[in-house]
C-alpha cells in the first residue's frame, strides 16, 4: 500500500502541517496518530491561515481526517477549533471527521496538573504547553483514562470520575493547588456526549476496509522525534512516541501499513521550551534566524529557541524514526547570510561524540561541532523547482544529505502551499 508518513526530525514545528496539507492532496485519509491541542500546525493557502492543533491538516482540502487513539484528546480544545476553522469557510462533521472511540480523553484537571507541576519544579520547569498533555498519557498507562466511548455509559462514566479524582485531588492538593468537584465534571461531559459520540468509531475498521481499497492513507505525526518520549533529549520531551512505528500503535494499523516514512526538518533549528540545545545561537544570527523564520510559537506566543542545523541530531531523528527521506523547509530564511554552519558532532569531556548521549547532564554538556559553509547571494524564497535554487543553496542541501544520511525528497521555500519543490513523490514508494 503506497501510504506516507510524516515526522518531525527536530524538535517540532518543521512545518509538518505545511507539508501534510501539500501531500494530502494526493492522499484519500489523513490521521493524526499522536500528540493532543499541544500541536500547532500553520497552513498558509493564498491569503488564509489555518492554524490547527488537533484536527489533522487533511481538512483543509476536504479529505476524510481520522483522529486515532494515539491522541489524547481534549473535547472543548476540539470544539472550538471546529467552530474556528467553519468560521474561516471549512466543513468539519461526522461526515469528514473521525475518532477513535478509544481515544483517552483530556479533562480540565489534566491542565490543572500540568500547570501545579511546572510550578513546582521553579527554575527547572520543562516548559510544557500547560495543556495537560503528560498527565494524560500518565492516566492512559494507569488505566484510569475516560475515553471517548465512556460517554455513551454514564454509570461507566460517574464510577471512572470517583477513581480519577481520588488520584488526581490526592496530587493537586499535595502541590497546593485546588482539588475538583465530581459534579461539575460528569455534567460537563454529559453535555458534551452529544455533540462529540456522534464523530466516534471504531477507526481501525474503516483503516483496514481502506487498505483493502487500496486508498492512500496519510499519517500525520505531531512534535518530533528529538521530543519524543523514549528517544528524545528526556526529560525535556512530550509525553508520546512521536516516531513512525508509533503511527501504527497510534491508528490501529499494521506496521506494513505505515509505508514511506518523510521526516520533516528545517533548514536551521528551532527548540520552544526547556532542554539541550547544543547548536543554539545566543547572538545577533540568532535573532535574526527567529525574526525572518517568525518564530513564535502557534500554542503558547513563546519565541522559539534557534540555532544551526544539527546534523548529527537529525542523523539520529532518521535512524530511530525509520525516515526514508526528508523534507527540508524553511530554507528561505538562510537567504543573505554570508556564512552558514552545520554541526556535525559533540566534543564532550574532550572526545568526540557522533550522537547526542542519553544522560541528562551529558547531553547538557555536549559542545557542537561545526563545519562552515558559504551562504548564497540569490534567494529561495518562493522557488519551485531544484533550478531557481542558488547553486550554493543546492550544495547546502547536498552537503545536509551525506551528514544525515538520507535523501532530500522535498523542499520547502515560503509559509504557501504552492512554495514548495517535490523531487519525488512520496506515494510512489
Ligand atoms: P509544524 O508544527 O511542524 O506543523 O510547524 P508550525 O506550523 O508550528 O511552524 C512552521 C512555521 O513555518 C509556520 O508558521 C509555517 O507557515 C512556516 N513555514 C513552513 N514552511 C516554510 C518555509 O519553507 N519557509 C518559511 N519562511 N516559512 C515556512
Ligand atoms: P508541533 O506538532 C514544538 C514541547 C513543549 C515542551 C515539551 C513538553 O507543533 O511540532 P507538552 O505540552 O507536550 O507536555 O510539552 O514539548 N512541545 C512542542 N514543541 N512543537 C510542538 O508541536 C510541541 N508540542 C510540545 O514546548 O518543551
Ligand atoms: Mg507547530
Amino acid at each position: 500500500m503506497a501510504n506516507v508518513a510524516v515526522i518531525g526530525a527536530q524538535w517540532g514545528d518543521e512545518g509538518k502541517g505545511k507539508v501534510v496539507d501539500w501531500l494530502a492532496s494526493r492522499a484519500e485519509i489523513v490521521v493524526r496518530f499522536q500528540g493532543g491541542h499541544n500541536a500547532g500546525h500553520t497552513l498558509v493557502v493564498g491569503d488564509q491561515t489555518y492554524k490547527l492543533s488537533l484536527l489533522p491538516s487533511g481538512v483543509v482540502r476536504g479529505k476524510l481526517g481520522i483522529i486515532g487513539n494515539g491522541v489524547v484528546l481534549d473535547p472543548q480544545a476540539l470544539l472550538d477549533e471546529i467552530a474556528k476553522v467553519t468560521a474561516q469557510g471549512l466543513k468539519v462533521s461526522p461526515e469528514n471527521l473521525k475518532i477513535a472511540e478509544n481515544v483517552p480523553l483530556i479533562l480540565p484537571l489534566h491542565p490543572a496538573l500540568d500547570k501545579a507541576r511546572e510550578a513546582a519544579r521553579g527554575g527547572d520547569k520543562i516548559g510544557t504547553t500547560g495543556r495537560g498533555i503528560g498527565p494524560a498519557y500518565e492516566d492512559k498507562v494507569g488505566r484510569r483514562s475516560i475515553r471517548l466511548c465512556d460517554l455513551a455509559e454514564p454509570e461507566t462514566l460517574s464510577k471512572k470520575l470517583d477513581e480519577l479524582l481520588l488520584h488526581h485531588n490526592s496530587l493537586l492538593r499535595g502541590l497546593g493547588a485546588t482539588p475538583f468537584e465530581k459534579q461539575p465534571l460528569l455534567d460537563a461531559l454529559l453535555a458534551l456526549a452529544p455533540q462529540l459520540l456522534p464523530y466516534g468509531e471504531a477507526v481501525w475498521e474503516r483503516l483496514d476496509a481502506a487498505r483493502a481499497e487500496g486508498k492512500r492513507v496519510l499519517f500525520e505525526g505531531a512534535q518530533a522525534v528529538m521530543l519524543d518520549v523514549d528517544h528524545g533529549t528526556y526529560p525535556y520531551v512530550t509525553s508520546s512516541n512521536t516516531v513512525a512505528g508509533n503511527a501504527a500503535a497510534g491508528a490501529g494499523v499494521g506496521p506494513d501499513s505505515i509505508g514511506l516514512v518523510l521526516g520533516i526538518a528545517k533548514a536551521y533549528a528551532t527548540r520552544v521550551g526547556s532542554g539541550p540545545f547544543p547548536s543554539e545561537l545566543h547572538d545577533e544570527i540568532g535573532r535574526r534566524l527567529g525574526e525572518r523564520g517568525h518564530e513564535f510559537g502557534t500554542v503558547t506566543g513563546r519565541p522559539r529557541r534557534c540555532g544551526w542545523f544539527d546534523a548529527a541530531m537529525v542523523r539520529q531523528a532518521v535512524k530511530i524514526g525509520g525516515v526514508n527521506g526528508l523534507v527540508l523547509t524553511k530554507i528561505d530564511v538562510l537567504d543573505g547570510l554570508p556564512e552558514l554552519k552545520i554541526c556535525t558532532g559533540y566534543r564532550l569531556d574532550g572526545a568526540v561524540v557522533k550522537h547526542l548521549p542519553a544522560a541528562m547532564r551529558a547531553q547538557s554538556r555536549c559542545e557542537p561541532i561545526f563545519e562552515t559553509m558559504e551562504g548564497w547571494s540569490g534567494s529561495c524564497k518562493g522557488a519551485r523547482s531544484y533550478a531557481q535554487l542558488p547553486a550554493q543553496a543546492v550544495k547546502y542541501v547536498r552537503r545536509i544529505e551525506e551528514l544525515v544520511e538520507a535523501p532530500v525528497m522535498m523542499l520547502s521555500t515560503s509559509p504557501d502551499r504552492d512554495d514548495t519543490i517535490a523531487l519525488r513523490d512520496p506515494f510512489a514508494g
